[in-house]
């Protein structure tokens, strides 16, 4: 990949994590890659914002990419640390070695996090205050503190004259990131859909837990005239930068009010048992027009599951009773929900059980500070009847009116 100009002295420098195996985060699946970019303005002054992870063979590209512009690594003067997450300052510590005396821009909370991570010593950092202005050459850089976003000692740079805002984490996505197509006005219509799908699952994976400081750093924004967005995965926004700020603001929402009205299914079954009830579900909810995403477990990815189940009003599980609890690969999906505090949600919840079952009980108790609303449960010994399959239709139309209304009282709003 080459070295890309932003705007005047404005440039960015990216790596794509192409390997199709390679968990983000250590644990999120990224079949269609990610991007990892970071931003150089030149000048009298040259100034680096975020770095880039110390994997592969990284640093060097970055390092050649950076050279395309006629600099060295030696001659940066100011690093912009945004965010001390080792994806973005995994190559810290190796470039502090080559380059001794560039000075290191971050918040307070950082500063600790530099040593730690990246053995560089306090006294090469400044630790900002927030509002504060750095000004270098043309450059007029603000920083301000946007804890949360994605760790406490999270912040942002925005470049006054230009209004450009370099966002690190936030308004981020998953997907490789194409050499020739890395402004929003260089995608057509379906890789902006690609984009939008890629960054929901992000957002669900990486920063949904945080959702109220992503509320608090969106209304902090509002004072801020925001013409390119820059951020450290994913696209830049110049032409639009609306669209990721809407899209971002939408999956943040969903953490306080009903989301879409959609359904992610979960289902488990050792027997089969459990899954003869499963094609009953999704047809009840069709009939409803009511948009079904189907997720086995084990089986189908945790990250594409949380990414639909943040997105869906409405959750349904499916699972047996094992040892008197629910079938433990579900109870940990559950769990990874709670983490990421997936709530309001309408839920319902069926399965097969021996002869006294438990996963109900268990389910319950998991799910108590969840904030979901569970909506009716239905449990049958061995394989379903007639009759059970009757009474879970009925209580699924029921279902269905309760979440078609709650999702229809939110869009009145
Ligand atoms: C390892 C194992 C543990 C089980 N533990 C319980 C239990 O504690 N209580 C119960 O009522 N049934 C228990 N069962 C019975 C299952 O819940 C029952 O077979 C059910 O029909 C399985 O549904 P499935 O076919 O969807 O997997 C257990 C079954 C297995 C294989
Ligand atoms: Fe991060
Ligand atoms: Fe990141």
């Amino acid at each position: 990949m080459n070295i890309q100009k932003v705007i005047d002295d404005v440039y960015r420098f990216s790596v794509n994590i192409e390997d199709k195996d390679y968990l983000f985060e250590g644990l999120w699946p990224i079949p269609n890659g990610i991007s990892i970019n970071g931003y150089l303005i030149k000048g009298d002054k040259n100034v680096i914002i975020d770095l880039t992870q110390d994997i592969f063979n990284f640093p060097r590209e970055i390092t050649h990419q950076i050279e395309e512009s006629q600099i060295t690594i030696e001659k940066i003067d100011i690093i912009i640390m945004n965010h001390m997450e080792p994806d973005h300052s995994g190559w810290l510590r190796e470039f502090c070695k080559k380059n001794s005396k560039a000075v290191i821009y971050c918040s307070k909370k950082a500063v600790p996090l530099l040593q730690a991570f990246s053995s560089v010593p306090p006294e090469r950092a400044v630790a900002i205050s927030d509002g504060m202005v750095l000004t270098v050459g043309d450059y007029e850089l603000q920083f301000f503190d946007t804890p949360n976003i994605h760790w406490p000692e999270t912040m942002m740079t925005y470049e006054r004259k230009r209004k450009i805002l370099f966002s690190c984490d936030a308004f981020g996505s998953y997907g490789r990131v194409d050499e020739n197509a890395i402004f929003d006005d260089q995608i057509d219509g379906e890789k902006h859909q690609f984009f939008e799908q890629e960054s929901l699952r992000y957002y669900a994976n990486i920063v949904a837990t945080f959702s109220s400081f992503v509320l608090k750093g969106l209304e902090k924004l509002k004072g801020f005239d925001v013409e390119v967005i820059c951020p450290s995965h994913g696209i830049i926004w110049r032409e639009n930068p609306a669209e990721i700020i809407d899209h971002y603001k939408r999956y943040a929402e969903y953490s306080k009010g009903p989301a879409e009205l959609e359904v992610a299914v979960v289902w488990s079954s050792m027997y089969g048992n459990t899954k003869q009830v499963l094609n009953l579900v999704i047809e009840t909810l069709c009939k409803r027009d009511i948009p079904v995403h189907v997720f086995q477990v084990p089986g189908d990815e945790i990250g594409y599951i949380l990414g639909s189940a943040w997105k869906s009003a409405g959750l349904i599980f499916g699972m047996p009773t094992y040892e008197y609890k629910m079938f433990p690969p579900m109870a940990h999906t559950i769990e990874e929900l709670m983490v990421k505090k997936v709530t309001n949600k309408k839920v319902f919840r069926f399965g097969s059980f021996g002869w006294a079952g438990g996963a109900q009980k268990d389910f319950e108790a998991r799910t108590m500070r969840s904030g979901w609303d569970i909506l009716g449960h239905y449990e049958w010994q061995g394989t379903p009847k007639e009759s059970d399959k009757a009474t879970i239709q009925r209580l699924l139309e029921a279902y269905c009116d309760t979440l078609i209304a709650f999702t229809r009282q939110a869009s009145k709003k």
